[in-house]
């Protein structure tokens, strides 16, 4: 058989790596029922089945038409049996009997509401399941104990649940880019994740920062925490530093400065007015935007407040210079793209790939890069420009 004309070459290709996803596809109906089988399988802690259904909706992303017939599909790598037989029906019925009991099982549609909450991982949202839980209120009414991060999250889960738009990224781009200067003049910030990939909207936004100057960026972190803090702009924030040294798939011998690495997950205070953050000008525990009884530590009722301010999540993310390529390869995902380009690393030529480094196993040395250019370059690949890594 030969491969079905409307497939480009580059489709043929099994990595994610290897081809050009963009935001806007054909095949809307198709991927969304197999990202929530993928979802699903997620949630019941099958990871293997979860990347496969992933990987399957990834593909057809990379199609420049609507399948309408299997003939269509002739060709193309990363469908297994399953994802065929759901593509296969849905073709003929218009919908797949496995996607929908599963969209409207008690089990998934707990799971993806309790996961939801900000610090609420697989494994407690399963436990909180078996105890009787099924929402965010439930677990707000209920006795559980929660973390700081859960505390939060639940808290602040009616903002968190709504999408962050552009305009509002570009607001906390701006009170991050002031906290950075005041603390580091000359640091650099970049906004990575969805928001760098074209999304028009996201669940969180993704900031990297670094300095040009190698090792001014130590230290950077505790001190736009602590200057966020002063201006009120902060509701939750928790500092880690980087666990690179710990994790499985960094490279054996990490470079002496890998510990400089850290992370922050916090949830700003966004002034919706202004796009600002939190109103400078009061002091912390007053009445801010309107909204009372919301300082934290205070009773956990779910607190509403449509005027005001929203809170939003922010990661941000410190690098070294000398490692800002792969810091920025790394966090701008998306997470089946960086999956897919670490796999293809390993696989295909024998290095590891991280967010900090890429190591030659066969040379036993690293490979150098100041740019995402260089690093797909080592790795063989042809360059993927942001906006078409969402896979
Ligand atoms: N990431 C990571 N480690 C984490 C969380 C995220 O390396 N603990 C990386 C992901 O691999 C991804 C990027 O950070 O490349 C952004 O992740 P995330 O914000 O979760 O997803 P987005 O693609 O930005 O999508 P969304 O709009 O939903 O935020
Ligand atoms: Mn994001
Ligand atoms: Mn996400
Ligand atoms: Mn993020």
């Amino acid at each position: 058989l030969t491969p079905s004309p409307v497939i480009p070459k580059s489709s043929a290709k099994s990595y994610a790596c290897q081809r050009r996803t963009p935001l806007k596809h054909h095949n809307l109906l198709l991927t969304e029922a197999l990202e929530l089988l993928s979802e699903n399988a997620e949630l019941g802690e099958n990871e293997g089945r979860s990347v496969a259904f992933r990987r399957a909706a990834a593909i057809l992303k990379t199609l420049p038409q609507a399948v309408q017939r299997m003939e269509d599909l002739q060709g193309l790598p990363c469908l297994g049996d399953h994802s065929l037989r759901v593509i296969k029906e849905m073709l003929e019925y218009g919908s797949s009997q496995e996607v929908e009991s599963t969209r409207h099982s008690e089990q998934y549609q707990a799971l993806k509401a309790l996961t939801g909450i900000f610090g609420v991982g697989v494994k407690t949202a399963e436990r909180w399941f078996r105890g009787g839980l099924r929402c965010p209120s439930d677990v707000a009414k209920s006795e559980e104990r929660l973390n700081s991060a859960q505390q939060a999250g639940v808290l602040y889960h009616e903002d968190l649940s709504q999408r962050v738009s552009r305009a509002e990224a570009d607001a906390i781009g701006q009170i991050v880019e002031r906290a950075v200067q005041e603390v580091l003049p000359g640091a650099q910030i970049t906004l990575t994740g969805g928001f760098r990939r074209g999304k028009e909207t996201g669940h969180d936004v993704d900031f990297l920062i670094t300095h040009p100057e190698e090792g001014k960026e130590e230290g950077l972190m505790p001190k736009v925490i602590q200057w966020l803090e002063t201006q009120g702009v902060l509701l939750y924030q928790k500092t880690t530093r980087n666990s690179y040294l710990e994790s499985k798939d960094g490279p054996s011998r990490p470079p002496h400065n890998m510990d400089r690495f850290e992370r922050c997950f916090s949830i700003f205070k966004l002034d919706r007015s202004t796009g600002e953050g939190g109103p400078l000008a009061q002091a912390p525990g007053g009445e801010v935007g309107g909204c009372e009884g919301r300082a934290p530590g205070s009773e956990l009722e779910p607190q509403h407040c449509s005027t005001g301010w929203k809170a939003v999540r922010v990661d941000l993310v410190v690098s070294p210079y000398s490692q800002f390529g792969f810091a920025l390869l790394g966090w701008t995902g998306s997470k089946l793209f960086e999956r897919e380009l670490r796999r293809w690393a390993g696989k295909e030529k024998n290095m590891s790939l991280s967010s900090h480094a890429l190591y030659d196993n066969s040379q036993r040395r690293y490979l150098r890069a100041s740019t995402e250019e260089e690093i797909f370059s080592h790795l063989g690949l042809e360059y993927i420009p942001p906006c078409d890594r969402n896979a």
